[in-house]
């Protein structure tokens, strides 16, 4: 199939390489010609395992190809996915300029049937907005289908969820768009969830409300464990061990982060409000993610007492492990936090140091996690690299100054960290 892809951002860029490397004739099209001109030389904007290689083998295949021009893919392709950004906006709500500046391009260009989806996670009554400001735009006549297809990929592992997806969803309003999407997912083995375009719009919030809730619930528990000196990861074991609970997304630690959580259950509570309806259980879950990096800052003081003068090695900048992105990283929150304690930081990532430079002030970027612990009074780690698993744990003892580990993802084996010679503390851990 002929595919368009406008914005080629992080979704844009992933499902036009995953749609071009099954054989798909595929343009991604963006705005920015500085990004273009980039993405034509090769290189892609941030860190996903296995993108590089695959944009690499279907642009000489002749497959992916980039443009800044609009109007090369309507009325060339049978399918135009919309994958620009949806900001949030100070109120909460999505920033749905992009969009819309898509939908009257769209619109002016259009001559013959085109099904334009919407992928970009927007809010419920978007798909039918776009249906409204295209036909405004549109001459007269001109036949189109608009439709949702929210993704779910995750960073890090997005070609594998590409691949092996839970569920595919669609939200459509013709049988002809419900034609074009089995023609273009029936080679995938999930299954694909026909629905209305609100209700399709719904489920992608709702998912990612979902999943947050449960890391709040997971970071809020494993408080009252601290407390009380049980084990998070235990009781959320037990609890996983009941199917209808799922052991998925219970993982307690500094809070959930990236360029989707946050941003998502804010438009989702802010959507619902504007209907009417109090969904207070989302400010709940929002305040829970934000108070838990003070959390991890307040047990590092209860530890250390005084930060003014110290230094701590902080392991992991990230949102999350294989991935450079610093959105909403809790870096960003529990960093400023220690230094403004008077606590000295060193700085290592493995990926997203280069993104990262220009966040944060006054930190001391290492070259490797010995140099990061080289003088440190205490060891954090903020980011769940494999490598860190992997560290010379008695090495970091050698170069660092004090013994103190705040592993704030919970991923180090409490006795081996103290046996090796740490005071070692995590999230809800005994
Ligand atoms: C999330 C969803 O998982 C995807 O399904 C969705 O497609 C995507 O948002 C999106 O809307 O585009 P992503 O943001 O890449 O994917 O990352 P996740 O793996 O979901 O992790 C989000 C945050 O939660 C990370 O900061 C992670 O460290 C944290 N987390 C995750 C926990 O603190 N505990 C857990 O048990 C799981």
């Amino acid at each position: 199939m002929k595919i368009g892809i406008i914005g080629s951002g992080y979704v844009g860029l992933v499902t036009g390489a995953c749609f071009s490397s099954l054989g798909h004739s595929v343009t991604c099209v963006d705005n920015d010609t500085e990004k273009v001109r980039s993405l034509k030389a090769g290189h892609i904007p941030f860190y996903e395992p296995g993108l590089h290689e695959m944009v690499t083998e279907s642009v000489a295949a002749k497959r992916l190809s980039f443009t800044t021009e609009i109007s090369s893919v309507i009325n060339f392709c049978e399918i135009i996915f919309i994958c620009v950004h949806t900001p949030p906006q100070s109120d909460g709500g999505a920033d749905l300029t992009y969009v819309e500046k898509v939908a009257k391009q769209i619109a002016t260009h259009l001559k013959k049937y085109c099904l334009i989806v919407d992928k970009s996670t927007v809010p419920v009554e978007t798909g039918e907005w776009v249906y409204k400001t295209i036909k405004r735009y549109a001459r007269k006549g001109v036949p189109f289908d608009v439709a949702s297809n929210p993704e779910f990929l995750r960073e890090g592992s997005a070609i594998r969820d590409f691949r092996m997806p839970d569920r595919i969803v669609i939200g459509v309003t013709s049988a002809r768009a419900e034609k074009i999407f089995r023609n273009l997912y029936g080679i995938m083995k999930a299954p694909l969830l026909v629905t209305d375009i609100k209700s399709a719009e719904l489920i992608k919030h709702a998912s990612n409300s979902f999943l947050a809730m449960k890391i709040s619930f997971a970071n809020a528990l494993a408080r009252v464990c601290d407390v009380v000196g049980a084990d998070v990861e235990k009781v959320t074991l037990g609890m996983g061990l009941d199917p209808r609970i799922g052991n998925q997304f219970l993982r307690a630690g500094i809070g959930f982060g990236g360029s989707c959580f946050p941003k998502d259950v804010s438009a989702f509570l802010y959507i619902a409000k504007r209907k009417g309806v109090s969904f207070d259980i989302l400010a709940e879950v929002l305040k829970i993610n934000d108070d838990q990096a003070e959390y991890f800052v307040q047990k590092i003081q209860k530890k250390l007492g005084k930060l003014e003068g110290k230094t701590l090695a902080v392991m992991g900048l990230a949102f999350k492990s294989d991935t450079d992105d610093m959105r909403c990283a809790p870096s960003l929150k529990i960093i400023p936090m220690l230094q403004k304690a008077g606590a000295k930081i060193r700085a290592y990532d493995p990926q997203a140091m280069v993104k990262a430079s220009g966040l944060f002030k006054g930190v001391h970027f290492a070259k490797d996690p010995y140099d990061a612990a080289r003088g440190a009074h205490a060891v954090l780690l903020l980011t769940e690299w494999k490598e860190f698993f992997n560290l010379d744990w008695k090495k970091i003892l050698r170069v660092a100054k004090g013994n103190f580990l705040f592993d704030g993802r919970n991923m180090l084996i409490p006795h081996e960290m103290r046996k090796c010679g740490f005071h070692y503390s995590s999230i809800g851990r005994p």
